[in-house]
C-alpha cells in the first residue's frame, strides 16, 4: 500500500487514538495529577512498543521521561532524535471551555482538548509517521530516538540532567521538535528562534493578618498597593524593562534580519484580531511589532493575588500580595545573570513596612538557529513534497528550554517544525489543532525521513 493510501485510510483510526491520548489529564503543574502523568507515560510506552521501539520509562524526581529507540536503519544511516512533551498546562478557567478539556471533540475540522496543539497532538504526529512509514514502506531509512518528557510546562527541571548524563545514548545526527505553530495554514513554517525565560514569584508580607482598612489605612503599608507600585516601576513609559543592565547582552538584529521580518506575510491588525484585543501595544516604542515579540526581551506579570476578591465589597488591608512575573529573553542574554539582576532590583524597590520573598520557578536559554545544512535542506524538501511550497522561516516568542540544551549538549542541529496555528489557544481554554494540519504533519514527517536519509548520504 502506498503511504498516501495508508494515511488516507488511517485518518479516523489516528484521530481516535489521539483522542485517547488527550483523555489522560497529564497536567504536570498539579500534584493531584501525579498518577495521571505516570499513566500517560505508560500509555506512550505501550504505543511506542507497538511501533517496534525499545522503550524505557525513566523516573525523575518529578515526572517520568519516556524514551524509545528504533535503530533498524543500521549504523550507516543517520539517527534522528525527536523531542516532545506529553505534559499539558492546567485547564482553568474551566467554565470557559465549550467542551470538557479532557474529552476530545471535533468541530469544523478542528479537534478541541487540552494538549491537542501543545504538545500531545504534535507528539502523536511523530508516532503515527513512524507507523505509516513502516506500514507503507517496510523499514525506516533513518534510526529513530524518541524523547518525550512530562515536565516541559513546568520548566523541564529534570531533563537537562538526563540529557547531560545520557549524551551517548541520545547521540544523533539531527533533532526534530514539533511544538510550535506555523504562521498560517498556507505557510508551513520552520522556527529559527525562541525566547529564553526567567520565571519568578514575588510575595510582599505586611500585617500579620488582614486589617480593617478604616482603622489602619494610612497607618500601615498596604502590600497590594506596594506590589502594584513595584510592578509599575519594572517598565518605563517607552516599554523598556528598567532592570539595570537588562539590555547589555541583547544582540540586535542585523539590517537583513529586520528586512526579513517586515516581509513576513502577517499584519499587525490580523495579529490583533487573532489575539482578541482592541488594539496592539506594549513593548519597546519604535520597534517593529514582530521584532518586539520574536527578537526583543520583555517582562510580564502572569498572575497576581491579594486581598478580598469575592462577591461584594470588603474593606481590608490585605496581609500579603503576590505576583508571578516572567521575563522573556533573547540571544545573548544569560538567564542566570538576568535572574540575579532582577532579584536585586526587586529588593531595591521594596518599601519599608513590608517583607519581600522571592521564589524562583524556572529559567531557559534563548535560542536562534541558522537554516543551513542537510537537515534544513531535507525539511524544505519534505515540506515542498506535502504542501507544494517552500517553508517560511519564522521566529517565536515562546520558550522551549530543552532546545538550546539539545543543540549544545548533543552537538546537533535542531529543526523546529510544528503544525499548530497562532490561534490554537495554547495554554488557553478551547485549545485545538487543525485535523488537516495534523494529518499533513504526519505526511511531512514520513517524507522527512526519506529526505534526511538522502541528504545525509550525500
Ligand atoms: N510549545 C510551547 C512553546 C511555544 C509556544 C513556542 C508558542 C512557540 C510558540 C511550550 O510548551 C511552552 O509553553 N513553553 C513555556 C516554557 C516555560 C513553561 C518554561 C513557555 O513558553 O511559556
Ligand atoms: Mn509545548
Ligand atoms: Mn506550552
Amino acid at each position: 500500500m502506498s503511504l498516501e493510501t495508508f494515511l488516507k485510510e488511517s485518518r479516523q483510526r489516528f484521530e481516535d487514538e489521539l483522542a485517547e491520548f488527550l483523555e489522560i489529564p497529564s497536567v504536570s503543574a498539579r500534584s493531584e495529577h501525579k498518577d495521571d502523568m505516570m499513566r500517560c507515560a505508560e500509555w506512550l510506552k505501550g504505543k511506542l512498543t507497538h511501533l517496534g521501539m525499545k522503550v524505557e520509562i525513566i523516573s525523575t524526581p518529578g515526572h517520568p521521561i519516556v524514551y524509545g529507540e528504533l535503530m533498524e536503519a543500521g549504523p550507516g544511516a543517520p539517527t534522528v532524535l525527536v523531542y516532545g512533551h506529553y505534559d499539558v498546562q492546567p485547564v482553568e478557567p474551566l467554565d470557559e471551555w465549550e467542551t470538557p478539556p479532557f474529552a476530545a471533540s471535533v468541530r469544523d475540522g478542528n479537534m478541541y482538548a487540552r494538549g491537542t496543539a501543545d504538545d500531545k497532538g504534535q507528539v502523536h504526529v511523530h508516532m503515527k509517521a513512524v507507523e505509516a512509514y513502516k506500514q507503507a514502506k517496510g523499514s525506516l531509512p533513518v534510526n529513530m530516538k524518541f524523547l518525550f518528557e512530562g515536565e516541559e510546562e513546568v520548566g523541564s527541571v529534570n531533563l537537562e540532567d538526563f540529557v547531560k548524563n545520557n549524551a551517548d545514548k541520545l547521540a544523533c545526527d539531527a533533532a526534530v521538535v514539533s511544538d510550535t505553530p506555523m504562521l498560517s495554514p498556507e505557510h508551513p513554517s520552520i522556527t529559527l528562534g525562541l525566547r529564553g525565560l526567567v520565571y519568578q514569584e514575588v510575595v510582599l508580607r505586611g500585617p500579620s493578618q488582614d486589617l480593617h482598612s478604616g482603622q489602619y489605612g494610612g497607618g500601615v503599608v498596604n502590600p497590594a498597593n506596594a506590589l502594584a507600585r513595584i510592578i509599575t516601576q519594572l517598565k518605563d513609559e517607552n516599554g523598556r524593562v528598567t532592570i539595570p543592565g537588562f539590555y547589555d547582552d541583547v544582540k540586535d538584529l542585523s539590517p537583513a534580519e529586520r528586512t526579513a521580518l517586515t516581509d513576513i506575510p502577517i499584519t499587525e491588525s490580523e495579529f490583533a484580531e487573532e489575539a482578541g484585543v482592541p488594539a496592539t501595544g506594549d513593548g519597546e516604542a519604535g520597534i517593529y511589532w514582530l521584532e518586539r515579540i520574536w527578537a526583543r526581551p520583555t517582562l510580564d506579570v502572569n498572575g497576581m493575588l491579594s486581598g478580598y476578591t469575592g462577591e461584594g465589597a470588603k474593606t481590608i488591608i490585605p496581609a500579603s500580595a503576590m505576583a508571578k512575573i516572567s521575563l522573556r529573553l533573547v540571544p545573548d542574554q544569560d538567564p542566570r545573570k538576568v535572574r540575579e539582576a532582577f532579584e536585586s532590583y526587586l529588593k531595591s524597590l521594596k518599601p519599608e513596612g513590608v517583607d519581600m520573598e522571592i521564589e524562583f520557578h524556572s529559567d531557559g536559554l534563548p535560542w536562534a538557529a541558522d537554516p543551513e545544512g542537510p537537515l534544513f535542506r531535507a525539511a524544505a524538501s519534505a515540506i515542498k513534497g506535502v504542501f507544494g511550497r517552500d517553508p517560511l522561516f519564522i521566529r517565536e516568542g515562546g520558550s522551549i528550554p530543552i532546545v538550546p540544551m539539545i543543540e549544545q549538549i548533543l552537538d546537533t542541529p535542531v529543526l523546529l517544525l510544528g503544525f499548530a496555528l497562532p490561534g490554537c489557544n495554547l495554554h488557553s481554554p478551547n485549545e485545538w489543532i487543525s485535523l488537516d494540519l495534523y494529518h499533513e504533519g504526519i505526511d511531512t514527517m514520513a517524507h522527512l525521513y526519506d529526505a534526511i536519509a538522502k541528504e545525509y548520504a550525500k
